[in-house]
């Protein structure tokens, strides 16, 4: 575990250095809301979880992988002075990125409700029960240990919460060569589960109401990280979709 996330933290303290894109950014997520900070927007993502969440006046939101914080900021506009967005990432230079946006943020919004964490995934440093919404893009497809990613969001999620997250998922098998390309593990393909395999992770974590908003077949060429996916864009092609999922805690 400690192996692969190495991998994928030094990918992305790349990106945040250089601004460079590891996951293709071909998404048709369709960014133009007024709401973006356009600085936090390194052409990560491969959804829209927010679009698809019901955000109100006063909720608490965790952003899983907040990278720059593009999510968080948007989130945050919508849950208002009452409410509260925490972005947790395990990379170092995401997180000082991330507040240097936060505070762009504010002058613009004059919003003080953002709060970005260091941490992983696999163990988010949130209490149980907070959350009303936890949302993440492209970023579990990262995680070598998927299963507990799962149960974290269950645990942190008050009941009757609620999950949106967009990520990759495969429609078939990859050849073991490119499942074994550790590059490929950093532009969002070869952590990916099977999607039949995603969907019980989640049920098995507990959630209830498990659908898929979005699914849409999703091309790595032209991806924005070209230098990672363009010798292989071909034979990468009809793999993986990007997919919106959407599950609710019990109560
Ligand atoms: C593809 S980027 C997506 C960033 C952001 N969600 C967006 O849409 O712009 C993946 C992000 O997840 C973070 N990440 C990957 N694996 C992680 C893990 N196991 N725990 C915490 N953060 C992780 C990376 O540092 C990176 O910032």
């Amino acid at each position: 575990m400690k192996d692969v996330r190495l991998s994928v933290k030094k990918a992305y303290s790349k990106v945040a250095k250089n601004k460079i894109s590891c996951c293709s950014s071909d998404c048709g997520c369709g960014e133009s809301s007024s709401l973006l900070i356009s600085e936090s927007d390194l052409g990560l993502s491969c959804g829209n979880p927010v679009a698809f969440s019901k955000i109100k006046n006063g909720m608490t939101i965790v952003d899983l992988g907040s990278g720059a914080g593009k999510d968080v900021f948007i989130a945050a506009q919508l849950a208002g002075k009452n409410g509260k967005v925490i972005g947790v990432d395990m990379t170092e230079e995401m997180i000082k990125l991330a507040k240097k946006n936060a505070r762009k943020f504010k002058e613009k919004t004059r919003l003080n409700n953002v709060e970005f964490k260091k941490g992983f995934i696999e163990d988010i440093p949130v209490k149980d029960n907070v959350a009303d919404l936890v949302i993440s893009n492209c970023v579990i497809n990262l995680s070598p240990d998927k299963k507990k990613v799962f149960e974290e969001i269950y645990r942190i999620l008050k009941p009757r919460g609620e999950m949106v997250v967009s990520d990759i998922v495969l429609d078939k098998k990859l050849p073991k060569k490119l499942k074994n390309d550790k590059d490929l593990y950093s532009a969002c393909l070869s952590g990916a589960l099977l999607k039949k395999d995603y969907l019980s992770a989640i049920k098995k974590a507990g959630f209830k109401n498990v659908k898929i908003l979005v699914s849409k077949k999703y091309s790595f060429s032209g991806a924005g990280c070209d230098h990672i996916t363009s010798g292989k864009g071909n034979r990468l092609k009809f793999f993986a979709s990007s997919v919106t999922v959407y599950a609710q805690k019990g109560y």
